[in-house]
C-alpha cells in the first residue's frame, strides 16, 4: 500500500505530483508528502490526513522545481503523523518508499552507530539515511542508491531525488510495484499506471529486483546485480477519462452502478454469443487432466472463489481446495502433482496473494489467476489470466471487482465441467443463457433501492449484525458482513444458516437484526426454518430473496427485498448487488468516509 509518484522533466512538478497522488490515494491516506528539488536544494511539504491537507499546506507554502517525488501513505511503522510522513531525507538525498524494509532495525543501529542520525520511527528513514552515508563516503547517486538496494530485505517500491542532480529521479522496486511513464521530454514513476493515466500512455513495467534511472530523455534499466537491463515500453488501455466520480456521490455509489456493465463486458470476454458456449483463452494445460484445484486469494476475492469451490465442484465435479492466502502460503499443504493453483485479485499485488501463488508455483501447480489489473505483478506470473473487466475500481471496498470475479469463475466452472463431461450440451446452454441474462437483470437490482434503504434505517440502529447464508449464499453473506463492517464499522458477522445453532444463536435478540439471503431454490426451505429459529427468539428478520421466494418469506420477515428470480447458478452474483448496496446505504446514514474508511488501503501489497 502507500502510492508514490516521481517526476522529471520541464513542467513544475508539484501540481503534476499532486494530480497523480489523487489516483493514488486509493492505496493509503493516512499523510501525504512531496519533495522537489530547486537549484540543487531538495525542498519537502509534508501534512498528516488526507491529500486535501497536503493540497492546502502547498496553496499556502508553493513548492517549485521540475523534478520531484510524491507519497501518499499507509501507515506500517510509526504513527500516521506529519514527522513520519514521507519523503524521508537528509539535505543530500529525499526518498518515497511502498512496502516493508524488514531489516531496518538492523541497518539503523549500524547507521546510527557510523553517526546518522534519523529523526523519525519509520522503517523507510532507513533507506535514505543508508543512501546518505554511501553519499558522504563519495559515491555517485547512482552508485549510493545501489549500495543502499543490496542490504535492503523485505518489500519496496521506492524513489529517490538527490540535491545537485536536478534532472534524475531513480526507482526501484522489490514486491511491491512500480511502473516508468514515457512523455515528451519528461519521465515519470508510479506504483501503477492509472496514476499517470493523464499523463501518458507509453509505460514500461519494473521486474521484481529491477531499478531505474529517469531523466528528461528516458530511463536505463538496471537489475538487481547492477546489469543494464532492456524493458519493453506498452500502451496501456487507460484512459484519462475512465476514473472520475460521473456526478455520483461516492466512487461506491458508481462503481455499484457499473455491476450490468461490468459483468456484461467481462462475460463477452468469455462467451461467444453465436454459439452461446463458452470460450477459454489458449491454457498452457488441458483442463481434463487437472486432478484437484486449490483457490486461494484474501477478503472479497477469497469469498468470491468461495462460491467459485461451490460451484466447481458441484458442476465440473472436480475437488476445490480453498484457503485465504496468509494462511495457505504458510501451510505448506501437500498439492497434487499437475494441479490447479487458481488466485484471485482485483489488484494482482496483493502480497499473500502473490506469495501464494509463487508457493503454488514451486509445488507443481499450474496458475491461473483471475485479475483485474493485467498488467499486474501477478498476471506476470500466472501461466494464464483471465480478466475481469471491470475498469478502475476506486473505491476502498470492493463492489464491481466481485461480480466480475464471479462472471470469471462461472464461465470457468462451465469448461471444467464441459471437459470433464459432467455437464452435457442443453446444460451447458441452460448455464450461458442464465449468465448472458446477468446484466439486464442486474439493472433491475437497483428498482429495488427504495426497500433496500428502508432496510438500511434499521440496519443503521443496531450495533452487531448476523448475516445468514446457506450454500452459496455463505459466501455473499460474508460479503455483505466484510462490506458492512468495512465502510460502517458496525460489527457484523456471518455465518452459514445451519451454523447458527451451534452458538450463534444465543446472541439473538430485538437489538441484532438478522440479515439473511435466501433465494428460491433447493436450500429455501431449509434456510427458512433457521430464520423461523431466529425469530422464535425475538430476531429482527430483514431478508433478500427473489420473486418466487418472496411470498413466504414476506410472511414472517420485517424487511424482504425481492430481486428477479434466475437460474440458482448465477443467484449469487445477482444476489450480491443488494447486500453491497445495504452497506452503502447504511454508510450514508451513518456519514462514515465510504470511499477511504479507516485504517484501510487498496491493493494491499504488506503481508
Ligand atoms: C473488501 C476488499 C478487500 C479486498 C482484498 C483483496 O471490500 O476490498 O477485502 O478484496 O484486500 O484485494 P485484491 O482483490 O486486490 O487482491
Amino acid at each position: 500500500m502507500c502510492g508514490i509518484v516521481g517526476v522529471v522533466g520541464s513542467n513544475q512538478a508539484t501540481p503534476v505530483i499532486l494530480d497523480a497522488l489523487r489516483r493514488l490515494e486509493y492505496r493509503g491516506y493516512d499523510s501525504a508528502g512531496i519533495a522537489t528539488l530547486e537549484h540543487g536544494h531538495v525542498e519537502r511539504r509534508r501534512a498528516a490526513g488526507k491529500l486535501d491537507h497536503l493540497a492546502s499546506l502547498l496553496a499556502r507554502v508553493p513548492l517549485p522545481g521540475v523534478t520531484g517525488i510524491g507519497h501518499t501513505r499507509w501507515a506500517t511503522h510509526g504513527a500516521p503523523t506529519e514527522n513520519n510522513a514521507h519523503p524521508h531525507g537528509t539535505e543530500r538525498v529525499s526518498v518515497v518508499h511502498n512496502g516493508i524494509i524488514e531489516n531496518f532495525e538492523e541497518l539503523r543501529r549500524e547507521l546510527e552507530a557510523a553517526g546518522q542520525v534519523f529523526s523519525t520511527d519509520t522503517d523507510s528513514e532507513t533507506i535514505a539515511q543508508l543512501v546518505d552515508y554511501h553519499l558522504q563516503r563519495g559515491l555517485s547517486p547512482r552508485e549510493a542508491a545501489h549500495e543502499c538496494l543490496r542490504r535492503l530485505e523485505g518489500a519496496y517500491a521506492l524513489a529517490m531525488i538527490f540535491a545537485g542532480h536536478d534532472d534524475m529521479v531513480i526507482g526501484a522496486r522489490h514486491g511491491a510495484p512500480l511502473v516508468v511513464g514515457f512523455g515528451d521530454n519528461e519521465m515519470f514513476l508510479g506504483s501503477d499506471s492509472l496514476a499517470l493515466a493523464p499523463l501518458t500512455r507509453r509505460i514500461a513495467y519494473l521486474d521484481d529486483g529491477d531499478w531505474t534511472v529517469i531523466t528528461p530523455a528516458g530511463a536505463t534499466f538496471f537489475d538487481m546485480a547492477g546489469n543494464p537491463v532492456e524493458r519493453p515500453v506498452r500502451m496501456t488501455a487507460l484512459i484519462a477519462a475512465s476514473v472520475g466520480k460521473d456526478g455520483y456521490r461516492h466512487y461506491m455509489e458508481k462503481e455499484l452502478h457499473e455491476h450490468p456493465v461490468v459483468i456484461g463486458q467481462t462475460l463477452q470476454r468469455l462467451i461467444d454469443p453465436a454459439t452461446r458456449r463458452v470460450v477459454m483463452p489458449d491454457l498452457p494445460f488441458d483442463l481434463a487432466a487437472i486432478p484437484r484445484a486449490v483457490i486461494t486469494a484474501c477478503g472479497s476475492a477469497f469469498y468470491a472463489g468461495m462460491i467459485g469451490r461451490y460451484w466447481i465442484e458441484q458442476y465440473a465435479r472436480l475437488p476445490v481446495d480453498i484457503d485465504v492466502a496468509s494462511e495457505m502460503r504458510y501451510r505448506n499443504p501437500p498439492l497434487a502433482n499437475g494441479g490447479l493453483g487458481l488466485l484471485i485479485s482485483q489488484s494482482g499485488e496483493t502480497a499473500d496473494t502473490l506469495a501464494a501463488l509463487r508457493g503454488m508455483r514451486a509445488a507443481g501447480q499450474h496458475i491461473v489467476s483471475v485479475l483485474n489489473v493485467e498488467q499486474s505483478t501477478m498476471a506476470r506470473e500466472s501461466d494464464a489470466v483471465l480478466g475481469t473487466v471491470a475498469g478502475p475500481e476506486i473505491s476502498v471496498a470492493s463492489t464491481k471487482a466481485f461480480t466480475a470475479q464471479l462472471s470469471v469463475l462461472a464461465c470457468l466452472t462451465i469448461a471444467f465441467a464441459r471437459a470433464r463431461a459432467a455437464i452435457d450440451a442443453a446444460q451447458e446452454e441452460r448455464m450461458v443463457t442464465s449468465l448472458l441474462d446477468l446484466p439486464s437483470k442486474a439493472t433491475e437490482v437497483f428498482e429495488r433501492h427504495d426497500e433496500i434503504r428502508r432496510m438500511a434505517a434499521i440496519v443503521a440502529g443496531a450495533r452487531d449484525v448476523l448475516y445468514l447464508g446457506r450454500g452459496a449464499m455463505f459466501p455473499v453473506a460474508l460479503e455483505g458482513a466484510l462490506k458492512l463492517k468495512e465502510i460502517t464499522y458496525i460489527h457484523a458477522e456471518a455465518y452459514a444458516a445451519g451454523e447458527m445453532k451451534h452458538g450463534p444463536i444465543s446472541l439473538i435478540d430485538s437489538t441484532v437484526p438478522v440479515v439473511a439471503t435466501v433465494p428460491s431454490g433447493p436450500l429455501f426451505e431449509k434456510t427458512l426454518s433457521n430464520l423461523q429459529e431466529a425469530k422464535a427468539r425475538g430476531g429482527r428478520l430483514l431478508v433478500f430473496t427473489d420473486m418466487a421466494g418472496a411470498p413466504r418469506l414476506r410472511e414472517i420477515a420485517e424487511c424482504v427485498v425481492a430481486i428477479p428470480t434466475v437460474d440458482e447458478f448465477v443467484a449469487p452474483i445477482l444476489q450480491t448487488i443488494p447486500v453491497q448496496i445495504l452497506a452503502y446505504e447504511v454508510a450514508l446514514i451513518k456519514g462514515t468516509d465510504v470511499d477511504q474508511p479507516r485504517n484501510l488501503a487498496k491493493s494491499v501489497t504488506v503481508e
